[in-house]
């Protein structure tokens, strides 16, 4: 049976309270299973900023090195939103996800059949999705040359920049893992507008054609990628595609699911610790009410399971637990319907932990 050690940064807003559900989970996973999880919380974000002045102190990184798995909540808010402060919470994240050099994003997107009635769109366009987005995660607009306004506020730039080797390995990576889905691998750019998508485009044919014949590989304009997606999410199975098209196509992508709560990510290297969080953010007009839907973060940590400890049997009962509790009617406000329970934060948390302690499957 194993032992693994958890660095669990919560972050702000409702990160904490979302984590803390995870946490639940796993230690339910470690009680059903005969796992030991240690667990050492550390500061990112806002939280940090206030009690040290740094979004990602020495101690964190540290705390993070000496672990097997990061699992993270959430960071930023208005506290610390103003566009002149010398650091953001974000910058803690940013710079979590280079120390460790994670730059593979995978953030799958499942339609659970109870939730088809949760989304605005027309359940038979929803039934049945299940998408694996793979969002580079450590280059592109997030981290090519820059330069802040200055004082006199004239004039700012960021600058979306790849190399071939980047676009190789996050492609290789996707390929991978489309391989041993439906061999169907979208790769979403801008080749038409963008020098660096030009490179992306060439790199990628270069990549599946040579290593990886066996799949279908179709390559889609971003634009017309976010009208797909909602109209025919069920034609697609891997996306990958560069960090900020990644970023706001899954945002999109979680109206699919029903809500932002919904979906989880696993941030993955060439070796550990992998960083597994929920998609969505802090969530100000909801912290602090036990109101945060905490399903994406307790999908995070089956992920965690998955990749980061290769307990797969342990990542399917979360996932089967978090189906079986949506399928009673479980719901916290966010993906609400007609006849069912409406729960918080912590409630959804304890029912699906309990539903892993004492069923068989
Ligand atoms: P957000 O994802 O925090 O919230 C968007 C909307 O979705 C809000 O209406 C919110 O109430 C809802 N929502 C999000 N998560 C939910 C959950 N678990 N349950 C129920 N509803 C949920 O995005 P935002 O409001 O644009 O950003 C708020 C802050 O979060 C910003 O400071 C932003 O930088 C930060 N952020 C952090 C992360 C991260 O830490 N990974 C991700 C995104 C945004
Ligand atoms: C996310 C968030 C982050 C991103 C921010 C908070 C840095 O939006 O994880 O999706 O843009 O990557
Ligand atoms: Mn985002």
């Amino acid at each position: 049976m194993g032992r693994f050690v958890i660095a669990v940064l919560p972050g702000d807003g409702i990160g904490p309270e979302v984590t803390a559900e995870a946490v639940r989970v796993l230690e339910a996973v470690g009680r059903r299973f005969g796992h030991t999880f240690e667990f050492h919380e550390a500061l990112i974000g806002g939280a940090a900023i206030d009690a040290t002045g740094s979004p990602l102190p020495p101690e964190t990184l540290e705390r993070c090195r000496r672990s097997d798995a990061i699992l993270l909540g959430a960071v930023g808010g208005p506290k610390w939103d103003d566009p002149t402060a010398p650091v953001r919470p974000e910058q803690g994240l940013l710079g979590l996800r280079k120390a460790f050099d994670l730059f593979a994003n995978l953030r799958p997107v499942r339609v659970f059949p109870a939730l088809v009635g949760a989304t605005p769109l027309k359940e038979r366009v929803v039934r049945g999705v299940d998408l694996l987005f793979v969002r580079e995660l450590t280059g592109g607009l997030y981290f090519g040359p820059r330069q802040e306004a200055g004082p006199d506020g004239e004039e700012a730039y960021d600058t979306m920049r790849y190399t071939r080797w980047e676009i190789e390995r996050v492609v290789r990576l996707a390929a991978r893992l489309a391989r041993g889905r439906r061999k169907q691998l979208t790769s979403v750019d801008k080749a038409n507008v963008l020098a660096a998508s030009r490179l992306w485009r060439r790199v990628t044919e270069e990549v599946v054609r040579r290593e990886f014949p066996d799949l279908a590989l179709e390559h889609v304009l971003v634009d017309a990628f976010a009208m797909h997606l909602i109209r025919r999410p069920a034609a697609f199975d891997v996306v990958v595609t560069e960090n900020m098209f990644g970023d706001i196509l899954t945002d999109e992508a979680s109206v699919l699911a029903g809500s932002m709560g919904m979906l989880p990510s696993a941030s993955l290297g060439e070796s550990p610790p992998g960083l597994f969080e929920p998609v969505h953010g802090s969530a100000p007009d909801i912290a602090g009410r036990n109101l945060a839907n905490p399903i994406g973060a307790i999908l995070s940590a089956a992920l965690m399971l998955r990749y980061a400890f290769s307990l797969e049997a342990e990542a399917r009962a979360v996932e089967q637990a978090v189906e079986a509790i949506l399928e009673a009617g479980y719901r916290t406000r966010d993906i609400a319907d007609g006849e069912t329970c409406i729960v918080g934060t912590r409630e959804m948390g304890e029912a699906i932990a309990q539903r892993i302690l004492h069923c068989a499957s």
